[in-house]
């Protein structure tokens, strides 16, 4: 059954099982969108004619639920809708960039400093928009409420458009606008002053990003437990903060650094070998660990179910598959 779809002054017909994103996008239009998957929320919209479905606004805050915004990718229609894209003003705050630097052959620092009033939680995300409407979530780095920006690493992909704005156009003192934040996958707290649960956090590439954040929360809040890190690569040059880390573990009793490499001879600062197997064994070794799994959506997955079945209750396994664009 097919109904309508009003969209900028125009109807469309829309099919029960084709998403409003992908009708839109049918029919030539632009909308701004990622992984169509309903996690990184670059496709939010307004719904003005019919109602909003339970699923095109699970992981939507509540303000934003109040206001009919939906996931146009997990859109589908059941009766005629309206959309309009987001009035800014209402859903996005205006950020200055502060520092663009590179951390590795590919990844690069890019830190934020919002012009107004925007709480985040280390390790969630947020969806970065440049001046030309590109949308993509980025994970949170640093303590924001602390150092006063929001520190993002953004790994270039050849070809890939935002990494390629970053690359050719982003400069300090330009400006980018900010929606979010979102994403479960942060430390939580049972108790006032020094958790004991022993945390294991696992990434490649720029699933460094939240883990980083988190762990800085975590001994913010004086944990106790102990903090691992393992942070997987391909090869030694893809690693990143590896002396940041390395100094941070001399620093803290109860937080440990294991860089891991796969293609790679023995090096002195990495150990060589497949991150999952290590964290793995590992995790053989604790009682009541919590899990925080950030990066390539195969390893989050893959390790999900790894660690589930060596004991780690589910609900103590956190995390955020950077899913790619469609
Ligand atoms: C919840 C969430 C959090 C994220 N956090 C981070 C983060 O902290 N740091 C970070 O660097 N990225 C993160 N990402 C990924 C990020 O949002 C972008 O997808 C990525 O930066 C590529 O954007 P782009 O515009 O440069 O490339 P695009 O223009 O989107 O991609 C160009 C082409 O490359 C393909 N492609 C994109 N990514 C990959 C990949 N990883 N492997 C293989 N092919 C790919 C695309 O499918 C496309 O064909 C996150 C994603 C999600 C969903
Ligand atoms: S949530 Fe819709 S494109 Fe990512």
């Amino acid at each position: 059954m097919a109904f309508n779809l009003a969209y900028d002054g125009n109807s469309y017909p829309i099919e029960e099982e084709v998403s409003v994103l992908d009708t839109l996008l049918n029919q030539g239009i632009d909308i701004p969108h990622s992984c169509k998957s309903g996690v990184c929320q670059s496709c939010l919209v307004e719904v003005v004619v019919g109602e909003p479905t339970e699923a095109s606004q699970v992981g939507l805050k509540a303000t934003f639920k109040a206001r009919n915004y939906a996931l146009s990718c997990c859109l589908f229609a059941k009766e005629d809708l309206g959309i309009r894209p987001l009035n800014s003003e209402d859903a996005e705050v205006t950020a200055s960039i502060i520092k663009v630097e590179a951390l590795n052959h590919n990844v690069l620092r890019l830190c934020l400093k919002p012009e107004e009033e925007f709480d985040t939680i280390p390790g969630q995300y947020i969806n970065l928009i440049t001046p030309d409407n590109i949308v993509r979530s980025y994970s949170i780095a640093n303590i924001p409420g602390v150092d006063g920006y929001i520190e993002l690493h953004i790994r270039v992909i050849p070809n890939g458009r935002l990494g390629s704005w970053l690359l050719n156009e982003a400069k300090p003192w330009g400006s980018v606008k900010l929606r979010g934040p979102a994403g479960e996958c942060f430390y939580v707290s049972d108790k006032e002053g020094g958790d004991d649960f022993p945390m294991v956090l696992a990434g490649t590439s720029t699933g460094l990003a939240p883990l980083y954040g988190i762990i800085k929360d975590a001994l913010a809040h004086g944990h106790i437990g102990e903090i691992a890190l393992f942070h997987g690569a391909l090869q030694p040059e893809d690693l990143y903060l590896v002396d940041e880390l390395y100094d941070l573990s001399q620093q803290q009793s109860n937080f440990s650094y294991t860089p891991c490499v796969l293609n790679g001879s023995e090096g002195d600062f990495y150990i060589c070998g497949d991150v999952q197997q290590l964290v793995v064994e590992h995790i053989a070794k604790l009682k009541e660990a919590r899990l925080y799994l950030c990066g390539a959506p195969d390893l989050v997955n893959a390790m999900k179910k790894k660690a589930f079945l060596s004991g780690v209750a589910s609900k103590h396994i956190y995390y955020d598959a950077f899913l790619p664009s469609k």
